[in-house]
């Protein structure tokens, strides 16, 4: 029995250690950087990430737009911010990453209705999608990466147009852990987990290519891993996850606002223009992962631009 103890002892010890360990090593931007008179556009903004990263932005004096695509948790995200910043210049408009028409409105919109694009995080993402949406594509392929390069490529100008502009892409470390990308798999491969890793995959190989083809620009380019972080993206697990999740596995997790932390150093810390293309976590820069780095060195990247582009029938110029 007091052997029982004592075991139940060391493990609560060792456990309540490894939670020391993962708060002392996320990483947080400390940057002081004041946003007023800039413009950041923040996708999927009403909860998780997205949420604190645009209260972030809004606290810095930054004119915030919120991209997302349910009306009353848009406006409620938005009423937050103004009355948690008193930064009144915080809007939010609608789009849906499962329909592109409804991505090529609200760029359209955007473009003729800002001078300037200061900050562009593409950080809306879903796991568990299922099926194909109506343009035809995995929806896992298309909310997670196609409609954001769609989204991207339509505000290209404008943010070419916005001196020292950055693109921020939330991806994740599922790279990490996967096979290189197989394109003829990239928008036709299996549906369910699969189809989300690729997604990600997507973000990271679309950061590097567009980093590099904007080279001769004052825009940067970042992909992120944010963490294991404790946000709406769980609640869409099965419900005999719920258990172990709501007990045991959240107590390890980054909360929000640690989880945005990487997205917000991306986003604004001076200093890092010359790791455009770069992938991040913590707040600092990482190499590239195995998968990916072999993907680069089999031109995945350039395929995948290729084909993006020849999917969505888009004139590209850069
Ligand atoms: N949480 C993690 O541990 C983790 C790990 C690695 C990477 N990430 C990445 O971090 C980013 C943010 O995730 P999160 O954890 O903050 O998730 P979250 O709390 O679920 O937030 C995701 C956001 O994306 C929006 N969204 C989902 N489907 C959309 C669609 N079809 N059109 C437009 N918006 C859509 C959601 O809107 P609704 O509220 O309307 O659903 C929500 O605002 C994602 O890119 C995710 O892949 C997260
Ligand atoms: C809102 O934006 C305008 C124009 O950039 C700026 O002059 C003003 O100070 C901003 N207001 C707040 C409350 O940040
Ligand atoms: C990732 O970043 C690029 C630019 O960085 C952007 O065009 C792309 O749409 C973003 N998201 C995806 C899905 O890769
Ligand atoms: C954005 O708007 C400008 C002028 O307001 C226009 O010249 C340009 O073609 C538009 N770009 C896109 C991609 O719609
Ligand atoms: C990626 O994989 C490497 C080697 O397998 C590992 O050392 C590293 O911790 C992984 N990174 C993440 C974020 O999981
Ligand atoms: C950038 O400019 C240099 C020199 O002007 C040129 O050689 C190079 O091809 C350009 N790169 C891109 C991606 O346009």
């Amino acid at each position: 029995m007091h052997c029982l103890y004592s075991l139940f002892f060391w493990i609560a010890l060792g456990l309540v250690c490894f939670r020391i360990y993962l708060k002392l090593m996320t990483g947080w931007c400390r940057s002081q950087v004041c946003l007023v008179g800039k413009t950041a556009l923040v996708t999927g903004a009403n909860t998780g990430i997205g949420y604190e990263t645009a209260l972030d932005f809004a606290k810095r004096g930054a004119t915030v737009i919120l991209a997302c695509r349910d009306e009353s948790k848009a406006r409620k995200a938005r009423d937050n911010i103004i009355e948690e910043t008193n930064n009144k210049n915080v809007s939010y408009g609608l789009v849906d990453f499962l329909d592109l028409a409804c991505v090529r409105k609200f760029a359209d919109e955007f473009n003729s209705t800002h001078t300037r694009l200061d900050i562009l995080v593409n950080n809306a993402a879903a796991v568990r999608l299922r099926g194909v949406t109506t343009d035809g594509y995995l929806a896992a392929v298309q909310v997670n990466y196609l409609g954001p390069f769609l989204l991207t490529m339509l505000l290209l100008n404008l943010i070419v147009k916005t001196p020292s502009a950055r693109i921020v892409n939330v991806s994740s470390s599922a790279p990490n852990y996967s096979n290189p990308l197989d394109m003829d798999l990239m928008f036709d491969g299996p549906d369910r987990t699969k189809a989300y890793y690729r997604s990600k995959f997507g973000n990271i190989l679309f950061t590097i290519e567009l980093a590099s083809r904007l080279a001769n620009t004052t825009v940067t380019v970042y992909s992120l891993h944010p963490g294991v972080v404790d946000t709406d993206i769980f609640r869409r697990l099965p419900p005999s996850w719920k258990f172990v999740m709501d007990y045991i596995v959240r107590w390890f997790m980054k909360t929000s606002l640690e989880g945005a932390q990487t997205t917000i150093y991306c986003a604004l810390q001076k200093g890092i223009e010359s790791y455009s293309g770069e992938h991040f976590e913590d707040c600092h820069f990482v190499s590239r992962y195995a998968p990916v780095a072999k993907s680069v060195d089999q031109g995945t990247h350039k395929l995948l631009w290729d084909k993006s582009v020849k999917l969505l029938g888009l004139d590209v110029t850069i």
